[in-house]
């Protein structure tokens, strides 16, 4: 299932500028996936010929009259694992159709997400994912097919495609031309180890509380250091541990 790839008159020589990434996304339960990129920068990434992002059904791959793509584990156990064979044969389709330069499982055995790894895969052309279920993925597909291992964070979710959204996200909005004003992205929390310092908008006095004075005040270099200060303490008060590396 394509989730869009438009390449609107507006936009038709945005290659010329642009790098286009294509991200293909192997799950279980491809519907999971479908809201995530349909709205907000993801969209506008997509509209613009930016972004690609195609979500393939592992069911169309499944064994027999049901579809079969999971079974019992060797050894025993509760909980099922992804069987190879529909794997192999989902993987070789697509590897049949494009180099990947990356083949990335999504699993909590994966290197944790962080903003360089993020950063560093927005460079990248093609991206193949893999969203486990169950169990996991019966091991012989890792050695032969997976490159790469990633989990968002130390907790165990139902299943990969919620992490591949979060990935996805994170990816696609450092890719060149995705964020309308670039710098924005520049200065998000942990492009720099620091975290984000605090934002205000209109009105400047809501019931007695104060924007802080210096951002009225129209002095640049004052307001950057100001931001600065305040991304130092609020890391150092949060996350005393970016500022050991
Ligand atoms: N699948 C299940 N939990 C996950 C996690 N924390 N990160 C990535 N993929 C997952």
């Amino acid at each position: 299932m394509a989730l869009n790839f438009a390449f609107s008159a507006d936009y038709s020589n945005f290659s010329l500028q642009f790098k286009i990434m294509r991200i293909d996304i192997i799950s279980v339960v491809p519907a999971l996936l479908e809201s995530p990129f349909e709205h907000s920068i993801m969209k506008r990434a997509q509209d613009k010929g930016i972004l690609s992002v195609h979500v393939h059904n592992l069911r169309q791959f499944g064994l027999g009259k049901h579809q079969q793509v999971d079974d019992y584990q060797y050894g025993g156990g509760a909980g099922m694992v992804m069987m190879v064979e529909p794997l192999s044969k989902c993987f070789d389709h697509l590897l049949a159709q494009r180099q990947y330069d990356e083949v990335i499982y999504l699993t909590p055995d994966g290197e944790r997400l962080h903003q360089g790894l993020s950063n560093q895969l927005s460079l990248k052309e093609n991206l193949l994912l893999l969203c486990g279920h169950y169990k996991g993925v019966d091991e012989r597909i890792r050695e032969k097919y997976i490159t790469r291992d990633i989990s968002i964070g130390d907790f165990v979710l139902s299943g990969g495609e919620l992490a591949a959204a979060v990935l996805v996200d994170s990816i696609g909005r450092l890719i060149p031309g995705v964020l309308n004003d670039e710098t924005s992205a520049l200065f998000d929390s942990f492009q720099d180890q620091l975290l984000a310092p605090p934002v205000y908008t209109r009105p400047a006095d809501y019931e007695g509380m104060q924007v802080p004075p210096i951002l009225l005040s129209g002095n640049d270099g004052a307001i950057n250091e100001w931001r600065y200060q305040q991304s130092l303490q609020r890391t150092k008060a949060r996350r005393p541990d970016l500022l050991e590396d």
